[in-house]
């Protein structure tokens, strides 16, 4: 017995010792006391962005905050999102993998979950020259205003079936799916009345499944040690879920080639330019795959989410989306639909955009960083792996630096341009640096397009006794930020009866 608690005394021992030892070696940032074994895991409120935005009230815009055994680092302040994202930047430009990422990731073999290194910048390089230049986002054009067109047919058939709202993610929802599947697959799985096809569905499955897996389980992932439980017997989930997702991805792309043969002519989506390249850039099969899937998973629900939310605060905000549709109304006439091609003319558009994209960021913490060398943030050190986010949520809400800052007001834009594309600190839905979104002019493209043909159409209200103050606007936490209610709302079609026949 004696023996048993000299042995369980030394443990203790040890860890306090482990767990102290950071703190005496570095000067790391102040944050709220870390309680043996598990961290300040158990403080954390699930709605992160916001509960480190009050913890960075308190501890300051940087701060320590201990999940399990790993130290993650916050910044809440322009100031240092600078240097973690550009002075630092190629120093904290690691992945931190959990487990179940690493799987799936296969090791960070992609370009999401790789680290920073020969493979990342090689694959980061054929994303830019190859899936995202400007050349490539024009030829994919057409896809994206014919889903956008698709999407306000099918608004406009089921307004006029009933008077009732309609919950808008439905459709948003489906404009991400065929847009993305498209752009990257070549593939539309859903027929124009909304159905599904098999292979679709199969699609969604894996989308689906992926998440679950993806999601950490308590406590025992959080810490080192103990992370061995949680692999007990769950490694066969895994392996089915990537044989079945690897099986799939393979048919998909042999049917797209031998289309392509068939037709003879030289098709412009992701699997074509990653499948043609493969030798010059020396891409191997998991790594396109992983490229292809990267975009799908990336790509699906951000955009819906940032044009949902944008559609509430319009719904909030009569008096701007009056503006929008005015400038619509002037800008292109009352005969026809928006181009992607308009947005030029639209600054105002552009403007509820950003606006929405300020408020309403859909990766609130982006995705974590981490260190791959010692390195100091705001005077504070941050040894090697430690795991680094940028609260850019708090960032676009910082009273010192926007002026009401909770307020809806896209004509803060108008007066004081604020880049959105990773040069200006204040506003970084996308990030900065060298992780930036590869997709950013895309995005922003297909938000601002969506958001027009969404406002040029319809006249857009809350339902049949609901102010629109009792719209549900609080968010569903996680790494990304979707609204916690769909958004419910009608649509009052206001332009004439012919174009909605064109569409
Ligand atoms: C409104 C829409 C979008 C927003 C706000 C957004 C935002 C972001 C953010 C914050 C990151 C992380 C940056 C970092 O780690 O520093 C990211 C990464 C990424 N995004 Fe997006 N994204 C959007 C749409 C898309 C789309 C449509 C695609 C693909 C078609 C895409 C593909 C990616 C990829 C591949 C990465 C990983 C880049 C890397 O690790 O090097 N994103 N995005």
């Amino acid at each position: 017995m004696e023996l048993f608690l000299f042995i369980i005394s030394i443990i203790i021992f040890i860890l306090f010792v482990y767990r102290l030892y950071p703190w005496l070696r570095y000067r790391l940032p102040p944050g709220p006391y870390p309680w043996p074994i598990i961290g300040n895991l158990l403080d954390v409120k699930p709605d992160r962005c916001r509960c480190f935005a009050e913890w960075s009230k308190i501890y300051g815009p940087i701060m320590s905050v201990w999940i399990g055994s790993s130290l993650n680092v916050i910044v809440s302040n322009s100031e240092l999102a600078k240097q973690v994202l550009k002075d630092c930047d190629q120093q904290l430009a690691n992945r931190h993998r959990p487990k179940a990422v690493a799987i799936i990731s296969k090791g960070g073999t992609d370009l999401v979950w790789a680290d920073y290194g020969a493979h990342y910048v090689k694959v980061r390089r054929v994303c830019t020259l190859e899936l995202f230049s400007p050349k490539r986002t024009e030829a994919l054009r057409p896809i994206r205003e014919e889903e956008v067109r698709a999407m306000i047919a099918s608004i406009f058939k089921d307004s006029t079936n009933s008077s009732n709202s309609l919950v808008l993610r439905k459709y948003l929802g489906s404009v991400a799916f065929n847009n993305i599947t498209r752009l990257v697959f070549g593939k539309r799985f859903e027929s124009e009345e909304g159905v599904v096809d098999g292979q679709g569905l199969e699609f969604r499955a894996i989308v689906a499944n992926e998440f679950k897996l993806g999601i950490p389980q308590g406590l025992v992932e959080h810490i080192s040690w103990l992370r061995w439980i949680r692999w007990l017997g769950d490694d066969e989930a895994f392996t089915k879920h990537l044989a079945h997702k690897d099986g799939l991805t393979r048919a998909i792309m042999e049917e797209h080639k031998a289309k392509s043969m068939k037709s003879g002519v030289v098709k412009q989506h992701f699997v074509d330019a990653l499948l043609s390249r493969r030798e010059i850039h020396g891409l191997s099969e998991d790594t396109i795959m992983g490229l292809l899937w990267n975009m799908i998973t990336a790509g699906m629900d951000t955009v819906a989410i940032t044009v949902e939310w944008a559609m509430a605060e319009l719904v909030m905000n009569p008096r701007v989306q009056h503006k929008a549709q005015e400038e619509l109304d002037r800008v292109i006439g009352l005969n026809r639909g928006m181009n992607e091609s308009d947005t030029l003319n639209l600054p105002y558009l552009r403007s509820v955009a950003k606006e929405a994209l300020r408020l309403h960021p859909p990766t609130p913490l982006m995705l974590p960083h981490k260190a791959n060398a010692h390195v100091k943030i705001g005077g504070f050190d941050i040894p090697k792996d430690t795991i680094v986010s940028v609260n850019v949520w708090a960032i676009a809400r910082d009273s010192s630096i926007w002026e009401d800052p909770l307020e809806f007001k896209p004509e803060r834009f108008l007066q004081r341009d604020v880049d959105i594309g990773g040069h200006d600190f204040r506003l970084l839905p996308f990030g900065a640096g060298r992780r930036i979104c590869p997709a950013t002019q895309l995005s922003i493209n297909l938000v601002t397009l969506m958001l027009g043909q969404l406002l040029h159409h319809f006249e857009w209200t809350p339902p049949l006794g609901v102010r629109s103050e009792e719209i549900d606007m609080t968010d569903s936490p996680g790494l990304v930020n979707y609204m916690r209610t769909p958004l419910q709302i009608v649509p009052t079609p206001r332009l004439p009866a012919q174009v909605y026949e064109r569409v």
